[in-house]
C-alpha cells in the first residue's frame, strides 16, 4: 500500500490541486464481500450520485484510485461500478482488525467534477486457523506434579470476527486439558494443563491432538499433533529379581569360580537405571572369601572354603542406583563336603623289635586315625597286607592297634615292613599309609646242625702229631650269640684212656688235630663224639661222631719166624740124599705187621750153593729139591732167601737156610762143626725150659685160686648191684699174629718148641694149626675196614704155625 502512495505521489498531489479548486461533489459508500468474481456489480454510481446517465459518457468519467491499484471498474454505459479484480480481504487489509476498506474518486470533464466512492470489503470465513507447525514436541518429566501448565503455540486465523479463531481443543483428556480461555478470538496463548500424574515406566510416549476452530458458518478448524515425551525421573527402586538366592557349592571349588550372579532391574531409564551392587554389612570374613563385582552382580570366590570350618556362608547384597534407592536380597552359600582329607595316622607308640617267641596277639603299635571330613568321607577302615602274619584290630573309635597274628619265625622272615594303609568311604577315597618296620629278634630255637650226620677221617699213621685231621662244621639258624658255636670233644675213653689224649678240637674253627702220632699196628680206628654248642642262654648244642680211621704205611720189613735165626746158622734141614725131585726141604715162614700190600710177602732165591737144586715158592716159601740129589753134591748146602713186601717202597728180609744132605745125623754133625757148640746152647735152653715150667705151673696155681676168689668176691657184689657192661675190662690189643688167647703167662705158640730126634720127618714138618689161624681172621676182620681186597691176600698169605724143630 505504501508502494502504492508513493508510486503515485504526484496523482495525489494532482487531486489536492482538484480539490482545492473545485472541491468534492458527491460522496457515496458501498459494501461487497470479498473474493467476488470479476465483473460482479457493486453499486449504480450514476443513480446513486443522481447523475444523468448520459453525464458519464459525456463527462468522460474515470475512475482515479491513489495507490493505483484498480480492484474495481467503471461502466459507463449503465453507470455501474463492477469487481475488475478479485479482492482478498486479508491481503488488502492484511493484520487490521477493523473494516477494512478503500476509496477511490471518480473524476467528470466539462465540467470538472469529483466524486468520492469509498467500498468497505466485507469478511468472508474463507481462511482455516493454522498452526505454525505440524507438530509440537513437549518433554514433560513424570515428575511433574497436577496442575502444571505448558504453553503451546497459536493457531491463526486471518479471518476477522466471528470468522477468526474462536477456541481450541484437545483430545484425549486423561491426562491433559487445556486451560481456560478468557475470550474467544483472543490472541493469548493456549496452555495445557496437567491433570494426572504420569508415570513414564507406564507410558512413555503421549499423542494429542489439538483442534482450533473458527466461528464462520461453517466452522473452520486446524489441528496440530502434540508428541509428548514423559521424561524418566528416579522414582523406582532397583529390584532384585530373587529375595534370596541359596546355592551349593563344594568346598573344593577354585578360588576364582564365579558362583552366582545377582541380579536387579529398575524400572527407570539410563543412569536412574544404572544398578551397582554392594555386599551389605559383610564381615571381614566374607569380605575375604568372596568378592562382587559391582557392575555385573558376579559373586565370585577368592578365598578358600572349608566344609570343616563352616559348612554355610551368609550375606546380603545390595543393589543401589544412582539416585541412592537400593534393594538387597540375601546370598546363602551351602558348601557340600568334598573327600579332601585324606585321613592322618598318629603313632601311639610302636615298638619296632619284636623277639619271635612272641606269642600271638602281641601288641606292636597302637594307631591313631583321624579323618577331617564328615559321614562316609570321615568313615575310615583300616588294613594290611593279609599275607603278613599280623593283623589290625579296632580297640577304640579311631584308634587301632596292631597284634601277630601267628607264630613269628626269625629264621624265616627277620624284618617286616608292615604298610597300614587308612582309607576313607569317600567315592573316590582317599587313603594314607604309613610303613612299620618291625625286627624279629632271634630267640635260641635252633640247636647247632652238623653237615653230616656221621665224619669219617683217615688219616696216615706215623702222623705227625698236630696233625689236622678232620675240619668240622656245624651251623646254627639263629643268630649272634645264639648261633656263636663252639666244638668240645665228648667225653669217651678209648681202651681206657680218655679220647681227648689222643685228639684235641679248636672250639672256634671245628678242626680236629691229633695229640700225637698213631701206629695203625696198635691203633686201626677209634671213634670220637663231637659235641657242638651255641652261646644262647640256655645253650643247645647236638654232637656228631667222627670215625678216625688210621691207614697203613709200609713201616714194617718181613720178619722171618722159621728158621729162627739164633747166633750162627747151627740149624740146618737135613735132606736124605735118597730124596725125590720135590721134596720139601723147609719151609721160610715171615709174617708182616703192615697189613695188605703192605704185608703180602713174596719169597726170592737170593743165593744158593747149588742153584740148581732147590727152588722156592714165591707165594707159600717152600723150599723144594728140583732133581735128584747126588752123591756128588756137597753135605752142606746154604740157601739165602729173601722176603719182600709187596710196599711201596718195598720191605725186605734175608734168611740163610742150612741144608745138610745126609743120610744120618753124625754125618751131619761132622759137617757142622759149630752143632756142639748149640749143644750147650740147647742143653741150657732145656733147663731153662724145666725151669721156666715150674715158675709157670706155680703162677697157674696162684692164678687160679686169685681167679676163684675174685669170682667169688663178684658173685657176693652182684646181688647187691646190677652189674654194668659198660665196666667190662678193655680187651687190650694185640698184633693179630701175637694174640694170645689165653693171656694166662703161658708161653706163646711160636716159642712152644718141641724137639725130637726122629728121622721120619716127612709127615711131621709142619703142622697147621687151625684155631689159631681162626683167631687171626677174627682180628683181622674187627680190625680192617681199609681195603677188603688187600685184606683177602693178607689171610692167603699170613698163616699162624705151629712148628716143631727136628734136633737130632
Ligand atoms: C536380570 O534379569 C532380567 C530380567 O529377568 C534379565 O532380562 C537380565 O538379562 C538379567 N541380567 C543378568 C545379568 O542376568
Ligand atoms: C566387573 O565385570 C566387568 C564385566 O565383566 C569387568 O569389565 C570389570 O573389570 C569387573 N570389575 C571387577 C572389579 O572385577
Ligand atoms: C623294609 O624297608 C627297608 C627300608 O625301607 C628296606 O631296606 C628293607 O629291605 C625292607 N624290608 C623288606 C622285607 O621289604
Ligand atoms: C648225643 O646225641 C644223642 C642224640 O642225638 C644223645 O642221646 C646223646 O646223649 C648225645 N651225647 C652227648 C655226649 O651229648
Amino acid at each position: 500500500m505504501r508502494g502504492h502512495h508513493l508510486g503515485f505521489a504526484w496523482t495525489t498531489v494532482f487531486a489536492l490541486f482538484i480539490l482545492y479548486f473545485g472541491g468534492v461533489a458527491g460522496q457515496v459508500r458501498y459494501s461487497v464481500p470479498e473474493e467476488m468474481a470479476p465483473g460482479s456489480f457493486v453499486g449504480d454510481i450514476a443513480k446513486d450520485l443522481g447523475l444523468d446517465a448520459r453525464r458519464l459518457v459525456t463527462g468522460k468519467a474515470q475512475i482515479f484510485s491513489k495507490n493505483g491499484r484498480e480492484y474495481v471498474d467503471l461502466d459507463r454505459e449503465r453507470g455501474h461500478i463492477v469487481i475488475k479484480e478479485r479482492i482478498d480481504r486479508e491481503l488488502l487489509c492484511a493484520g487490521a482488525m477493523s473494516a477494512c476498506s478503500f476509496s477511490f474518486e471518480v473524476i467528470l470533464e466539462n465540467p470538472i467534477e469529483l466524486y468520492r466512492v469509498t467500498i468497505e470489503i466485507l469478511d468472508v470465513n474463507d481462511n482455516s486457523p493454522v498452526f505454525p507447525k505440524n507438530e509440537i514436541v513437549i518433554e514433560i518429566s513424570e515428575s511433574a506434579t497436577p496442575g502444571a501448565r505448558f504453553t503451546l503455540e497459536n493457531a491463526v486465523d486471518p479471518d476477522v470476527g466471528l470468522n477468526g479463531l474462536q477456541s481450541y481443543s484437545v483430545h484425549p483428556t486423561d491426562h491433559f486439558t487445556l486451560k481456560k480461555q478468557t475470550r474467544s478470538g483472543s490472541s493469548k496463548n493456549v496452555e495445557l494443563l496437567l491433570q494426572t500424574p504420569l508415570d513414564r515406566e507406564k507410558q512413555e510416549h503421549m499423542y494429542l491432538t489439538l483442534t482450533a476452530v473458527d466461528g464462520g458458518n461453517p466452522k473452520r478448524s486446524g489441528t496440530v499433533k502434540i508428541h509428548i515425551v514423559i521424561l524418566d525421573a528416579n522414582d523406582n527402586a532397583p529390584v532384585f529379581t530373587q529375595d534370596s538366592c541359596k546355592i551349593s557349592v563344594p568346598e573344593n571349588t577354585a578360588k576364582g569360580t564365579l558362583l552366582v550372579t545377582v541380579n536387579a532391574t529398575d524400572a527407570d531409564t539410563d543412569s536412574n537405571a544404572r544398578i551397582q551392587y554392594y555386599f551389605e554389612h559383610a564381615t571381614a570374613f566374607i569380605k575375604e572369601l568372596f568378592s562382587i563385582n559391582a557392575s555385573t552382580g558376579e559373586i565370585t570366590l577368592i578365598g578358600g572354603l572349608d566344609f570343616e570350618k563352616s559348612s554355610i556362608q551368609e550375606f546380603s547384597v545390595q543393589a543401589k542406583d544412582r539416585g541412592g534407592l537400593s534393594d538387597s536380597a540375601d546370598v546363602i552359600i551351602e558348601v557340600t563336603d568334598v573327600n579332601d582329607n585324606a585321613p592322618v595316622m598318629a603313632l601311639m607308640s610302636y615298638s619296632n623289635v619284636l623277639p619271635e617267641n612272641a606269642p600271638p596277639g602281641t601288641v606292636i603299635a597302637m594307631i591313631n586315625v583321624q579323618d577331617d571330613d564328615s559321614e562316609e568321607n570321615g568313615k575310615v577302615t583300616c588294613s594290611i597286607d593279609s599275607s603278613l602274619p599280623f593283623k589290625i584290630k579296632s580297640s577304640l573309635t579311631d584308634y587301632y592297634s596292631l597284634v601277630t597274628d601267628s607264630e613269628l619265625d626269625r629264621e624265616q622272615i627277620s624284618m617286616y615292613n608292615i604298610t597300614v594303609t587308612a582309607k576313607d568311604g569317600g567315592n573316590p577315597p582317599q587313603s594314607s599309609s604309613k610303613t612299620l618296620s618291625v625286627k624279629i629278634s632271634d630267640i635260641n630255637d635252633h640247636a647247632p646242625v652238623f653237615e653230616h650226620e656221621t665224619y669219617d677221617a683217615f688219616i696216615m699213621e706215623n702222623n705227625s702229631p698236630s696233625l689236622s685231621i678232620l675240619a668240622l662244621r656245624a651251623s646254627d639258624a639263629d643268630l649272634g650269640p645264639n648261633a656263636r658255636i663252639s666244638y668240645f670233644i665228648g667225653e669217651s675213653d678209648f681202651r681206657g684212656t680218655p679220647v681227648s689224649s689222643l685228639v684235641s678240637i679248636n672250639s672256634e674253627s671245628g678242626v680236629i688235630y691229633a695229640t700225637k702220632s698213631f701206629d695203625y699196628e696198635q691203633v686201626k680206628s677209634f671213634s670220637i663224639n663231637i659235641k657242638a654248642q651255641d652261646g644262647g642262654s640256655p645253650p643247645l648244642s647236638s654232637n656228631v661222631t667222627v670215625n678216625v680211621f688210621i691207614q697203613d704205611q709200609n713201616d714194617n720189613a718181613p720178619q722171618i719166624l722159621y728158621p729162627v735165626q739164633s747166633g750162627g746158622s747151627a740149624v740146618a734141614e737135613i735132606v736124605p740124599r735118597s730124596a725125590d725131585v720135590g721134596y720139601l726141604v723147609s719151609k721160610v715162614v715171615a709174617v708182616d705187621v703192615d697189613s695188605g700190600q703192605n704185608a703180602w710177602l713174596s719169597y726170592k732165591l737170593l743165593k744158593s750153593t747149588d742153584r740148581a737144586l732147590f727152588e722156592i715158592g714165591a707165594q707159600n716159601g717152600e723150599i723144594r729139591t728140583i732133581r735128584q740129589v747126588t752123591d756128588k753134591d756137597a753135605v752142606k748146602q746154604k740157601v739165602t732167601v729173601i722176603v719182600e713186601d709187596n710196599g711201596q717202597p718195598s720191605r725186605s728180609a734175608t734168611v740163610n737156610v742150612n741144608v745138610a744132605l745126609a743120610d744120618s745125623f753124625p754125618e751131619v754133625l761132622s759137617e757142622f762143626s759149630d752143632f756142639t757148640h748149640d749143644k750147650e746152647y740147647n742143653d741150657n735152653l732145656t733147663f731153662y725150659l724145666v725151669l721156666a715150667l715150674a715158675v709157670v705151673s706155680f703162677l697157674f696155681i696162684v692164678s687160679i685160686i686169685a681167679i676163684l676168689s675174685v669170682k667169688c668176691y663178684r658173685w657176693r657184689r652182684e646181688r647187691m648191684f646190677y652189674k654194668s657192661g659198660a665196666n667190662l675190662p678193655v680187651i687190650p690189643y694185640y698184633p693179630p699174629l701175637y694174640a694170645d688167647v689165653g693171656g694166662t703167662g703161658t708161653l706163646k705158640h711160636m716159642y712152644n718148641y718141641e724137639l725130637c730126634g726122629t728121622t721120619d720127618s716127612r709127615k711131621s714138618d709142619m703142622k697147621y694149626v687151625r684155631p689159631c689161624s681162626q683167631s687171626v681172621l677174627n682180628v683181622d676182620l674187627s680190625g680192617t675196614r681199609t681195603v677188603p681186597r688187600q685184606s683177602n691176600a693178607v689171610e692167603d698169605s699170613v698163616d699162624c704155625l705151629e712148628v716143631r724143630l727136628h734136633s737130632t
